[in-house]
């Protein structure tokens, strides 16, 4: 079920409402305009009306919970594998950044409840500029291929490939991985995030079965389950 809104403040708080409401597994809810779209971290998610999407899907994962924090890469590869078959060159930023040639096209916030996860999506799809402090790190559908893009149609696929790997996450999960190392934007790079505090620059190896990342630094090779921003050097 699609839930379309003229304006909210963040689909993610409407997702989160309609799910202690009941709402079922796949329920989405996307407007045109967020007044407080939210980002990770804390940060401010802008999304322009008319050129971007923004959305959030209500999942109740048929997967223990102990498994959910699975959803983030998943997630991430629903959205790079659709944009892949229109020729977007995108590849997952792990764990759950969106990119192309090193600019991000999609974020990717998740949030759970006690029987729900709230996946919220924002992308660039027709954005032709950005503020002046991020165009060098943004990059939208319409400036990589040079032609605007549906967004409907664009929601439409992403939610059925989402649904589809998210429901099969516990079984088919290794192969779900398999393709996110090919399309690592991370893999090989010398990266810096801070971890408990402390500061670690270290090259990518690869992300492992269960979806860590694996970084060699010059002393050791961490598995990294959870880490802060990750800035490529
Ligand atoms: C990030 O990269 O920091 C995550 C950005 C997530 C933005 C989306 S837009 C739809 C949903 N509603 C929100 O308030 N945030 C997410």
């Amino acid at each position: 079920m699609f839930i379309r809104l003229t304006e909210c403040e963040s689909t993610n708080d409407e997702a989160k409402q309609h799910a202690s409401q009941g709402a079922e597994h796949g329920t989405v809810i996307v407007t045109e305009k967020q007044t407080a779209g939210r980002g990770r971290r804390g940060a401010v998610w802008h999304c322009p009306p008319e050129l971007g999407l923004a959305f959030s899907v209500i999942l109740r994962p048929n997967m223990p919970r102990a498994l959910w924090h699975r959803l983030s890469l998943v997630t991430a590869w629903a959205v790079a594998s659709t944009l892949q078959k229109i020729h977007v060159n995108a590849s997952v930023k792990w764990p759950n950044d969106v990119w192309v040639h090193g600019k991000k096209i999609c974020g990717i916030l998740l949030e759970s409840t006690a029987d729900a996860v709230i996946v919220g999506i924002g992308i660039n799809v027709n954005v032709k500029d950005f503020p002046e402090d991020i165009s060098h790190l943004a990059t939208s559908i319409l400036l990589e291929t040079g032609s605007e893009y549906p967004r409907d149609l664009l929601l439409e696929n992403i939610v059925a490939a989402l649904l589809h790997y998210s429901d099969s996450c516990e079984e088919n999960f290794s192969e779900i991985i398999h393709s996110i190392r090919s399309s690592c934007a991370l893999t090989d790079h010398i990266v810096s995030l801070t971890l408990q505090g402390e500061k670690i620059i270290g090259r990518v190896k690869t992300i492992s079965d269960s979806g860590e990342l694996i970084l060699e630094t010059q002393e050791k090779t961490l598995t990294i389950i959870q880490a802060d921003e990750i800035r490529v050097m």
